[in-house]
């Protein structure tokens, strides 16, 4: 399994339909990213800016936005908002987790220090409100506002559920509800709610972004074990950093005792030495944990297709539908 044949990438076409939006939200990112006093905020961010990333969020606003008939420019503010409030928290999430990897290239953490990455992402943080308030919509900032809240609730919950051998695939769920598919769904959701449509069609955007959000952190974590250099991150932080993600509380489940000791010291007491990320993944072939991991992502990805499926027929719509399959094609 690698991720070396190129994948179909729905999320290119959709891309290039939605290039002149997506421009002008890069050249408001650039132009919001600046700071007049210090220069190291745009030096920082444009480390991680200027190396692309799949500006998925996004994409999500400006799509949900016009495939619900919007006219008018928020759409623009709100999808440079919520790829701020993205850049914010990865800059957060690499301190968080120590990694040296990110986009392809070194980490700001590692390329200047954590307190560089801490205070130009709480800095990005309020350029991503002073964004959002300008489109003048309270509901929009309290979608925003309650994602933002939500993601760290999410990190933190993950933090304290790290090295836990006992954590649910319930508590996990809830950790990748809030650390990503929050700003997903409401990425989505702001584009229903700026557009002025009904109650039902916004709850089915947030449902879309939700499912979605969810499958691509499942994705993300899978991996994590099963990927490659293609991610531009390392695969294997997660095991180092003695996560307690899907594929590994599945193969805790299914561990006999000597497994259970072999994870109850890497993950739990945290000493690894080499070979034991290796030994991890083939714990995982042998219970199947990393396919029924999969299997879940895709059971999310049906959820997020029927959600879609409730909104009027639209062009945008059957790209939005190929996304969803592009989030689990990853690892297909
Ligand atoms: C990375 O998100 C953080 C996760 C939720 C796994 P992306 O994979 O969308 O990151 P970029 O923006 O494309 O780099
Ligand atoms: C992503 O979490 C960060 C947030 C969603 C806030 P991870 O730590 O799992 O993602 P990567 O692997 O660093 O991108
Ligand atoms: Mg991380
Ligand atoms: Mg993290």
């Amino acid at each position: 399994m690698s991720l070396d044949k190129p994948a179909v990438k729905p999320h290119d076409r959709l891309a290039s339909l939605l290039e002149e939006d997506m421009a002008q939200v890069n050249a408001l990112i650039a132009k919001r990213m600046a700071s007049e006093h210090a220069p190291r905020i745009p030096e920082v961010t444009a480390h991680l800016v200027d190396a692309g990333g799949k500006r998925l969020r996004p994409m999500l606003t400006l799509a949900a936005a016009k495939m619900c008939g919007y006219v008018g420019d928020d759409h623009i503010k709100l999808a440079a908002t919520v790829e701020f409030i993205h850049t914010a928290t990865l800059l957060h999430d690499d301190v968080v987790d120590e990694s040296e990897k990110r986009r392809g290239r070194p980490t700001a953490n590692l390329l200047w220090d954590n307190k560089s990455s801490v205070l130009v992402g709480d800095y990005l943080f309020a350029r991503s409100f002073q964004l959002m308030v300008e489109t003048g919509s309270l509901r929009v900032l309290d979608i925003l506002s309650n994602a933002a809240a939500t993601i760290a609730e999410g990190e933190v919950l993950q933090l304290s559920a790290a090295q836990d051998l006992r954590t649910t695939e319930a508590v996990y769920l809830q950790v990748v509800r809030g650390k990503t598919a929050a700003l997903f769904s409401a990425a989505t959701q702001v584009g229903g709610v700026i557009a002025g449509k009904d109650e039902a069609q916004i709850k089915a955007l947030f449902d879309y972004g939700d499912a979605l959000g969810i499958a691509f952190q499942i994705v993300d974590d899978l991996l994590d074990y099963w990927g490659s250099d293609a991610t531009g991150k390392n695969v294997g932080d997660d095991f180092r950093e003695r996560k307690l993600t899907m594929p590994v509380i599945k193969a805790v489940a299914k561990a006999d005792p000597e497994e259970r000791a072999f994870w109850a010291r890497t993950i739990e007491k945290g000493r690894q030495s080499d070979g034991d990320l290796e030994n991890a993944v083939a714990l995982m072939n042998k219970h199947g944990t990393l396919e029924a991991t999969r299997g879940e992502a895709n059971d999310w990805i049906a959820k997020a297709k029927d959600a879609l499926a409730t909104l009027p027929d639209h062009p945008i719509r059957d790209l939005l539908d190929e996304l969803a399959d592009y989030v689990v094609a990853r690892v297909n």
